[in-house]
């Protein structure tokens, strides 16, 4: 997809169920006050991001879809202080929580959008991202749903035209049928590569991967599965 098509106007935000479930506790709603305009993303659907500008000198752009609690986010985050970490999130508890997580661990290299990561795709340059990844997001399992899984034609396609050629997209569900449904998306979409050879490809977890919160839960129907594409 070149830079030049226009970008896809996606549904209402239907992939994801509640804003906000609870009050949020004293220090996380300070942090929305203090940390959270320090490290917002400008507004991405008021034109476009520029990745360079959001950390000059990061060695590496990475996307996470849907963080949650943002404990994979700040881990991935902590671990590599030269990496920009982009993470997008429309629930506000999951968005509390991450602003401990980077108080915590002093963390400079996270940016947030308390909002849907769809429009974050739009607002990115084409190949900007080192790597995309989303991690357990909503299984939507009954059929009529589906639609509003993350992953969709449109979604995979976004995903595919904003990682550099060499930049990898891992996918996790305990979903079987999510786990086929993303699978096929990805497999059709132009530039998405499964270089998957055997079994254990998709069933261990990558040497890099940290266990989520909603991974723990083991609330799916099979172990985790894995797909791990490399944008061609
Ligand atoms: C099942 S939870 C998993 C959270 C986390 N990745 C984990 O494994 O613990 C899926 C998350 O994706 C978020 N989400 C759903 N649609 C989204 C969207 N369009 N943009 C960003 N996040 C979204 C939901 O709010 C929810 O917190």
């Amino acid at each position: 997809m070149s830079s030049e098509t226009s970008p896809p106007t996606w549904g209402p935000l239907r992939s994801f169920g509640r804003i906000k479930s609870r009050t949020l506790k004293p220090r996380q709603a300070a942090l929305f006050d203090t940390l959270l305009p320090t490290i917002a993303l400008p507004d991405p659907t008021q034109g476009s991001l520029d990745p360079r500008a959001l950390m000059p000198g990061a060695q590496e752009v990475w996307l996470e879809i849907g963080f949650g609690g943002g404990e994979h986010l700040a881990e991935q985050a902590r671990r590599r202080p030269t990496a920009l970490m982009i993470g997008c999130e429309p629930f506000l508890n999951g968005v509390g929580s991450v602003l401990r997580h980077i108080e915590e661990f002093e963390l400079k290299n996270v940016r947030v959008h308390a909002g849907d990561a769809r429009d974050v795709l739009n607002a990115l340059p084409e190949a900007s991202l080192d790597r995309v990844m989303v991690l357990f997001p909503d299984p939507w399992p009954k059929a009529r749903h589906n639609k509003r899984r993350l992953v969709q034609e449109d979604s995979a396609a976004a995903m595919a035209r904003v990682l550099k050629p060499g930049g990898r997209l891992r996918f996790v569900t305990d979903w079987k049928d999510y786990a086929d449904w993303a699978l096929e998306r990805f497999l059709k979409t132009p530039g998405l590569e499964w270089q998957a050879g055997s079994q254990a490809d998709w069933t261990v977890a990558p040497a890099d991967h940290v266990t989520t919160r909603y991974e723990e839960k083991k609330l799916g129907d099979t172990a985790p599965i894995f797909l791990e594409f490399i944008r061609a």
